[in-house]
């Protein structure tokens, strides 16, 4: 079967129609789910009930092993009680606002920063499921770019340049490069990992750039050149026309390829306005 999608932008990104995924489970649908995700790199699905363990299930379901080595973890343990339950949020254990010099918000505020989820780890993240549980009566919008229709886009000299290339990718490089500090202890528990700057989708045989800016560093190559690659190529990869910009309502839940894409959150005024998402992120394992 095929899913019904209908394009949101002109390269990638598509939203599905009508379906309740707490009632998918037979491996037709979803692998009909992974097809689609392969052509469209992120999918919106509207008016998701979930509750915590119904979004649990469910990724367990389309995609097997879960991302629970956060780097939030480092900083105390979740409200949520589970560490494979991310909380992308604006709200402490008393369900009130995160102060504006609470170090969590600090933290979360890297997810501006474009980046692909768990790449400081290996195995990394493969697919994540956000949801939208309260959203602000302002915009606090997610974008994500195509890093497939970015690779395709590259000249061939530098498709050349970049193939086997590895970046090393840490939390903790890029939370510094925002000014957070980490501890002695801390930095040794956030070592990062290795990945291939280009990668291959195993079912497509689509080349695209694994970019995130967690990416420090390019190895074997000397620090500021490596530095200067990678931000050109992130300079490149999120020009407006590869990025599509997701304006979210309550129920809203959007599975993105992060083998594939790249995101950032958009600015508003978190101090003032709630903002209560839940994210689970599969292990790109075979
Ligand atoms: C995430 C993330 C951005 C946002 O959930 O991984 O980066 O807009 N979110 O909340
Ligand atoms: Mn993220």
């Amino acid at each position: 079967m095929a899913l019904d999608v209908r394009p949101l932008h002109p390269l990638f990104a598509g939203e599905v129609g009508a379906i309740d995924l707490r009632r998918v489970d037979d491996r037709p649908t979803l692998d009909a789910i992974r097809a689609a995700m392969d052509r469209h790199g992120v999918l919106v699905f509207r008016d998701q009930p979930f509750s915590d363990a119904d979004q649990l299930a469910f990724a367990r379901r389309f995609d097997g092993k879960l991302h629970s080595k956060t780097g939030a973890a480092i900083l105390g343990k979740s409200r949520l009680g589970d560490e494979a339950l991310t909380d992308i949020s604006n709200v402490d254990e008393t369900g009130g606002i995160l102060r504006a010099d609470d170090r969590r918000r600090a933290y979360g505020l890297g997810n501006r920063l474009w980046h692909t989820d768990a790449s400081f780890q290996d195995p990394p993240g493969r697919y994540s499921m956000l949801h939208a549980r309260i959203v602000p009566p302002v915009a606090a919008d997610t974008e994500f770019a195509d890093m497939r229709a970015a690779y395709d886009d590259l000249r061939p000299e530098t498709k050349a340049q970049i193939e086997g290339l590895r970046a090393h990718h840490s939390i903790a490089y890029s939370r510094q490069t925002l000014g957070f500090e980490w501890s002695a202890a801390e930095q040794e528990r956030l070592k990062g990992a290795v990945h291939p700057l280009v990668r291959i989708n195993p079912r497509t045989g689509r080349r695209s750039l694994y970019l995130a800016s967690h990416a420090s560093r390019i190895i074997d190559w000397p620090v500021p050149e490596g530095r200067l690659l990678l931000r050109d190529l992130i300079e490149h990869a999120t020009q407006s026309r590869f990025v599509y910009r997701h304006s979210w309502r309550v129920g809203d839940l959007v599975i993105w390829d992060n083998l594939a894409t790249m995101h950032r959150g958009r600015p508003f005024d978190d101090t003032k306005h709630r903002r209560e998402l839940r994210r689970v992120t599969t292990l790109d394992v075979a």
